[in-house]
């Protein structure tokens, strides 16, 4: 499936993405800005942010039962990129997309999705 149709982002290109980056030393936050970089992409309009973040939570929750992460760090990773998304939301009430950390502000949905 496309998720980003302006730069051509898979969630297979997501789910091989993450792969790389959860289990690096020290791993980021896998936001949407994280993944795209690590493909060597940039957002253009942002439209598939919020895409791109459910995505991203629910590959991880695919890899942990793959068994490529493992379940302490999917926990962690889904923890950290909550606390993120929420504080991101918490700063600028007004929905909006960053187009620097490519994350959508107004995770309202995602926090019940999440919850
Ligand atoms: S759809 Fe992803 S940047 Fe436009």
């Amino acid at each position: 499936m496309i998720v980003c149709s302006c730069t051509v982002i898979t969630d297979l290109d997501i789910e091989n993405a993450l792969v790389e980056i959860l289990n690096a030393p020290d791993a980021p936050i896998p936001t949407p800005g994280i993944v795209f970089r690590h493909l060597s992409k940039r957002m253009n309009c942002c439209g598939c942010a919020p895409l791109a973040v459910d995505t991203i939570y629910n590959k991880v929750d695919e890899l942990e039962k793959k068994g490529l992460i493992s379940p302490t760090l999917s926990a962690t990773t889904r923890s950290k990129l909550l606390a993120f998304t929420a504080r991101r939301a918490k700063a600028s009430p007004v929905a909006h997309i960053d187009p620097v950390d490519f994350v959508v502000s107004d995770s309202k949905d995602l926090v019940r999705k999440i919850a």
